[in-house]
């Protein structure tokens, strides 16, 4: 079977850098890539020039041969790499689409095939291929959608595939799936919120570490980079708690926090600051969402 990716950007070349990491090709199996500029390319060949897999300048190949095609380019590139390779494609192509704000009503306005959406996350880059199982490699989050097209074997090879490297949340609450519409009731936003908590996440924790860091070194005699490494080492011990001994939050802050002492003072702090600035961060996230959407609206429905 060939599979095809068209787009090697942040999701695309994180995906297909996971598949061969994990040597999760079968024999039979082949990986074509194509991406506008050609010299992102140039380490992968290095790095596996006996791989099943090849290269293109031409998304129509990929759409010619391929079963499953995993299209990552950017939200309002989709359309067009679609009208590119909609006459190649025949009614058993599975497209499986990474585009964020991006449904399957919009697209069903211009192509009515087997449509999987997945919000992948850089958290769940392989960086090494030590874990004896996938589940002890999982790492973050990918959520995953598909229509009514999508039969069980091809639902379970995105899922599978995904699973290899994380954890797969399926979104298809059926109390509010739509069958008409393939899509969610437009006031239910799992989507958009378990995006956020998934895929935008990595970004957030940065920034809230970058801000740590820097704030440290400015009031003591310590680095921005000594700052951060403490920070890192206790965010990774602290989810280990949480993870291997299932530690609640609360017992978390009750074991480090005596009353009266430095340690609460801080956690009272955060407990007044957070509610808001968290209400503020998602009402604002919901906000954007709501805007792309209008935006494909009208590029795609004419709304
Ligand atoms: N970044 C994330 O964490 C994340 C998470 C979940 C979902 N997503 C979604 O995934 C999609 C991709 O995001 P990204 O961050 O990977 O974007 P990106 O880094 O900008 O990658 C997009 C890639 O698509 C290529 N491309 C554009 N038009 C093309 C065409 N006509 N044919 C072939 N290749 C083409 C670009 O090539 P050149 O760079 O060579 O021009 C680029 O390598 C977006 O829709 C985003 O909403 C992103």
């Amino acid at each position: 079977m060939k599979i095809g990716v068209i787009g090697y950007g942040n999701m695309g070349s994180m995906i297909v850098n996971n598949i061969l990491k994990l040597n999760l090709l079968l024999e039979d199996e082949e990986l074509i890539i194509s991406n506008r500029h050609l010299n992102k390319f140039e380490s992968l060949i290095e790095e596996y020039p006996d791989e099943n897999l090849n290269i293109t300048s031409d998304n129509t190949e990929i759409a010619k041969s391929c079963e499953k095609i995993l299209i990552s380019v950017e939200t309002p590139q989709f359309k067009e790499v679609m009208d590119e390779i909609a006459p190649c494609l025949n009614e058993n192509t599975h497209i499986i689409y990474t585009c964020a704000g991006l449904n399957f009503n919009h697209i069903k306005s211009f192509y009515d095939g087997k449509l999987s959406l997945v919000i992948p996350t850089l958290a769940s880059t392989v960086t090494s291929n030590n874990a004896i199982s996938s589940l002890s490699r999982r790492k973050g989050v990918t959520l995953v959608k598909h229509n009514s097209k999508v039969e069980l074997q091809e639902r379970l090879f995105v899922e599978d595939l995904f699973n290899e490297f994380s954890y797969v949340k399926k979104i298809d609450n059926p109390i509010y799936f739509n069958e008409e519409e393939d899509n969610l009731h437009p006031t239910d936003n799992e989507l958009e919120i378990s995006t956020i908590l998934t895929s935008c996440a990595p970004a957030f924790l940065a920034i809230m570490i970058e801000k740590l860091a820097q704030t440290s070194s400015e009031l003591a005699k310590v680095s921005k980079e000594e700052a951060e490494d403490m920070i890192l080492k206790t965010i990774i011990g602290t989810a280990l708690l949480k993870e291997d001994q299932s530690l609640s939050n609360e017992e978390i802050i009750n074991k480090v926090a005596t009353k009266k002492g430095i340690t609460q003072e801080g956690v009272d702090l955060l407990d007044k600051k957070l509610t808001k600035i968290n209400r503020e961060l998602v009402k604002c996230l919901l906000n954007r969402f709501d805007e792309v959407k209008e935006d494909m609206n009208k590029t795609y429905l004419n709304k």
